[in-house]
């Protein structure tokens, strides 16, 4: 009996650590201790098995999963707010969310490496501050996983020339330069941002108007990639969310708010203060006129009715109402008071957000989204034919 029993240890030694190991030599007082403790590890061993398994149940999600960014590239304003990032705080209870700061997108044009690594941060603090929650949500800086820059490379190896050539934001973004000195990176930018959703098994895109054209040439290359070497990517949709999709230029109705517009005051900046927003708000280019009319004839008012729409949730005909018979003074007093409101209780939780905490978020998302990434990159390269030693 002594002997079977030495043999079922020795092969359970053999099995857990691959050594062998003399069993023959233990005497039957020791052989008794270690069958205490082989009986001790069993019962652990089932115990870590049924935690488990209970936690892969409570925790394996069901929820589509959403991705989405921002660069790092400049002052946040109120676009990017209400095109993008209120929509993932209103997305992160119905889907698996992962919001990254895509600092490697933000160096297609000239950073200071100091202010890079400054604005990083503080994008990871907007997203605290505006309501994303780290228990729900993953955040993430694009550069902490290095499979964005493996699977760009693969999709590059399938994204077309006459695809990059149609890319609106380069045309505009290279016009600055001319196009023969514009940088491969900017050139390449969407390709990048396709490897970004489509390395997460993405399903919705929540973003801005401007980013359709790219996340339509994300669907194509994983059509494509799934049509030459198998199944392996989720096609994504884009998820706009009409009001806020597209928020102008306080000075030039005709072009999107951006971050890197010249002028200050074609945009209010998240971080602003209280004067500042004001004095944009008044300096606010207006249409001819005196009436408050929500009129695709009048766009530069309508750019400022549908902000103060997505601030207050008030909608145009109801703001129209309100301002009847009054003038463009009181109703741009009014929209930067809306404005405040909104953006004074968001101030002060980004103040009280510490450098530190921020990290320790970044450091656990990146843990989080890592080994989502590495297991559909190590897919990737067993479908192109690159050789995996385990
Ligand atoms: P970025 O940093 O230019 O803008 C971040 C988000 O803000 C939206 N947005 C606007 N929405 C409404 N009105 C505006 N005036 C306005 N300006 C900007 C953008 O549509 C965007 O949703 N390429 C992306 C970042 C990115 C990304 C990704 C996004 C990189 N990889 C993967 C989604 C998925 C960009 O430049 O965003």
């Amino acid at each position: 009996m002594f002997n079977c029993l030495r043999i079922c240890i020795h092969n359970y030694i053999m099995r857990c650590y691959g050594k062998c190991v003399n069993i023959y030599s233990i005497c039957e007082k020791c052989l008794f201790k270690v069958l205490f403790v082989y009986k001790f590890y069993c019962l652990e061993f089932q115990k870590r098995i049924y935690l488990f398994n209970i936690t892969s149940m409570i925790f394996k999600s069901d929820k589509k999963r959403i991705f989405s960014g921002v660069q790092p590239s400049g002052n946040l304003h109120i676009g990017n707010y209400l095109g993008a990032i209120k929509n993932w705080v209103e997305l992160q209870d119905k889907y698996e969310s992962i919001f990254c700061v895509v600092d490697m997108h933000a160096i297609t044009a000239p950073q200071d490496p100091e202010m890079l690594r400054k604005k990083t941060i503080e994008i990871a603090k907007i997203y605290l501050a505006a309501g994303i929650d780290p228990r729900k949500s993953s955040i993430f800086i694009q550069s902490h996983v290095s499979e964005h820059a493996e699977l760009m490379w693969v999709l590059n190896t399938i994204a077309k020339i006459s695809e990059l050539d149609k890319m609106t934001q380069f045309k505009d973004k290279a016009q600055k330069t001319g196009r023969e000195s514009a940088g491969v990176g900017l050139y390449d930018y969407p390709v990048l941002m396709a490897a970004d959703i489509l390395l997460y098994d993405t399903e919705v895109v929540p973003v801005g108007e401007d980013q359709k054209q790219h996340v339509e040439l994300a669907r194509d290359l994983a059509k494509r990639f799934n049509s030459k070497f198998g199944e392996t990517f989720i096609v994504p949709e884009v998820h706009i969310k009409k009001e806020g999709m597209r928020v102008m230029g306080l000075d030039n109705p005709e072009k999107k708010m951006s971050k890197s517009a010249e002028s200050i005051y074609n945009r209010i900046e998240l971080l602003d203060d209280v004067e500042t927003i004001r004095k944009k708000i008044r300096k606010a280019v207006t249409d001819s006129g005196s009436e408050i009319v929500y009129s695709d004839e009048k766009p530069a008012l309508k750019n400022l009715i549908n902000i103060h729409s997505s601030f207050s949730g008030k909608t145009p005909k109801e703001i129209e109402a309100i301002f009847k018979g009054k003038g463009y003074g009181d109703f741009k007093a009014d929209l930067a008071e809306v404005i405040i409101a909104f953006l004074q209780p968001f101030q002060e939780k980004f103040s009280n957000l510490s450098d530190e905490d921020v990290l320790r978020v970044l450091n656990d998302g990146k843990e989080k989204v890592r080994k989502i990434a590495k297991e559909k990159m190590d897919e990737v390269k067993k479908r192109v034919g690159f050789v995996i030693i385990k």
